[in-house]
């Protein structure tokens, strides 16, 4: 079977005035299908901007990307919008939920957006908010949830669709150390339910400790690949910690 992600070469150059800034400079990276991977690297070493490419919310100045087989430079912007949202679900640092929109509402929108029937789209919000811990919390805006809350809210919302691909960008940088285990458990539990291949993006290696593959970013290169032969269970940890 074709990996699920197959970056070859892949550039990326912003343009500042007439200075062209390489952030990314030639990146191969495969991910197979339901694998769990890290991302680490220093500030500004390009984990963003390789996630952005992934996810396919930016594209590259060079090389070649291929997302379940079908290579992403040769979509037009229409056909790349339905490659992420069918296969892409995204949770970012600062959850990027709809300020005025319930949870429930919130959780619907990727559906609204696939043309999901209505009573479906109720249906499968409010079991996916009740597999994150989030009944009876359905109606209550984002102000009305505690952080922990709030991202378990965008983590539903990233897997209403049944994404092949869950993409997290500093998943816990917003939380404390205790509700970021949290989201790393579920993520973990996710994973193992439901096969979705996840790549995480951290700075923590405590996190990165989590996932099953880590690669190193510097100065938009890998500079390091290393396989995590028993990836610790968050679970487990959460369970030592005292209640
Ligand atoms: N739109 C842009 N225009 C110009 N430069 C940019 C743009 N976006 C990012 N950069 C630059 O690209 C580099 C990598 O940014 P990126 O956000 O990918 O880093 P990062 O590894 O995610 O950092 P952090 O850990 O702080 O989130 C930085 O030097 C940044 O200034
Ligand atoms: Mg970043």
């Amino acid at each position: 079977m074709t990996p699920l992600v197959e970056l070859a070469g892949i550039k990326k150059d912003y343009y500042l005035g007439a200075q062209t800034v390489p952030v990314l400079r030639g990146i191969d990276l495969t991910v197979r299908r339901g694998e769990m991977l890290a991302v680490m690297g220093a500030s500004g070493s390009g984990k963003s901007t390789l996630l952005n490419i992934i996810g396919c919310l930016d594209l590259p100045t060079g090389g070649s990307y291929r997302l379940d087989g079908k290579d992403i430079g040769a979509l037009s912007r229409t056909e790349l919008a339905e490659q992420r949202n069918r296969k892409i679900g995204f949770v970012f640092q600062q959850f990027n939920l709809l300020a005025r929109a319930t949870a429930q509402k919130n959780v619907e929108l990727p559906l609204l957006y696939a043309g999901v029937p209505a009573a479906e789209r109720k249906e499968r919000a409010a079991s996916l908010l009740a597999r994150v811990g989030l009944s009876g919390f359905e109606h209550h805006v984002p102000t009305q949830l505690s952080g922990g809350q709030q991202q378990r809210v965008a983590i539903a919302r990233a897997l209403v669709n049944r994404p092949a691909l869950l993409l997290a960008d500093e998943p816990t940088g917003q939380l404390d150390s205790r509700t970021g285990l949290e989201v790393i458990a579920l993520f973990q539990e996710l994973h193992r339910e439901t096969g979705v291949t996840v790549v995480m993006v951290t700075h923590d290696p405590s996190l990165a400790a989590f996932c099953e593959r880590i690669i190193r970013l510097r100065d938009g290169v890998v500079t390091g690949e290393e396989r995590v032969e028993k990836p610790k269970v968050a679970r487990e940890e959460l369970n030592r910690l005292s209640p």
